[in-house]
């Protein structure tokens, strides 16, 4: 049977994408279909390549239950839309860059993680880097709705 296969994107691979992929990772599990989803992130910088997540993404997750600690970043490539059905990044600007390097043949979806989402004040997922511990749950609030969706859109259309 032919996997789905799932690519979260940010700028540098170490805030908001590895949180999505942990995510992302726990609600397929708890769903029984870890055998019929694959899931990866990335970043479409290369600024992170190699390192661990952010110390404070690995602990906002951590006290939800998610374990990000051996995830390591890497950065998008034009190949990786020839791999994956579903590409959803976090911002405009990782979409406007996802989209110079992605092949004209593409017919996968490269969406707004948010368009997944069932609240309508934030669209895009805010760069928590330079902020406060606060921004990292607000991180988690939006990737967890989103991923509910996502599994189900995923669930109706790809399955
Ligand atoms: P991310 O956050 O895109 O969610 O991983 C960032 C991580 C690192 C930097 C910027 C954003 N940086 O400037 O190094």
């Amino acid at each position: 049977m032919k996997k789905v296969k799932v690519l979260f994107v940010c700028l540098g691979n170490i805030c908001r994408s590895p949180t999505a992929e942990g995510v992302f990772r726990k609600k397929v599990l708890d769903a029984g279909l870890q055998e019929r989803i694959e899931i990866d992130s990335a970043g479409t910088s290369g600024w992170h390549i190699g390192e661990p997540p952010d110390k404070r993404a690995i602990a906002a997750a951590k006290g939800r239950g998610y374990d990000l600690a051996t995830l390591r970043g890497r950065q998008l490539v034009g190949d990786d839309f020839r791999v994956f059905d579903y590409i959803l990044v976090m911002d405009r600007e990782n979409l406007a860059n996802s989209k110079a390097i992605a092949p004209s043949e593409f017919s996968g979806c490269l969406s707004l993680l948010l368009a997944f989402s069932s609240q309508s004040r934030y669209s895009e997922v805010p760069d928590p880097y330079y902020g406060g511990d606060q921004g990292f749950d607000t991180v988690l609030d939006l990737i967890e709705d989103s991923c509910d969706g996502l599994l189900k859109d995923i669930e109706r259309n790809a399955l």
